[in-house]
């Protein structure tokens, strides 16, 4: 818990517009190449690989809000063995 709050906190309000859930000032080019190196394994090509909800990633990431979606992929999915962008290294 200490070492969340120490290290994990961030103001996401710099990254993603609260009042539209979108992202602001995405990096796709950066995003796609982290996707590939490490994502594409478990989720595919089309994020679709492994069901969610009846959804690929690409669909949950339009369905649920953008907040979720960041901190899932910087946490990590609990339970799973899904790389964090934490442990990466990554940048928000
Ligand atoms: C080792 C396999 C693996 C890798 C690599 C992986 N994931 Fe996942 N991911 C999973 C599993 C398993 C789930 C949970 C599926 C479920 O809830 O049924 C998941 C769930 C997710 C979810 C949805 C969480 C939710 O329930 O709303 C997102 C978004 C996601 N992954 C993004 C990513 C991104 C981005 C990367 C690359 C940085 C990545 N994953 C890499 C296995 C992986």
């Amino acid at each position: 818990m200490v070492n969340f709050l120490s290290e994990g906190l961030i103001n996401d309000t710099l990254c993603i517009d609260y009042a539209t859930a979108a992202s602001l000032a995405p990096d796709a080019s950066n995003g796609a190449a982290l996707y590939t190196s490490t994502c594409v394994m478990c989720h595919g090509t089309d994020g679709k690989q492994i069901p969610i909800d009846g959804l690929g990633i690409g669909g949950i990431a339009r369905d649920e809000p953008a907040v979720e979606i960041l901190h899932i992929i910087r946490v990590g999915q609990p339970g799973t063995s899904m790389p964090s962008a934490l442990v990466n290294g990554w940048s928000v």
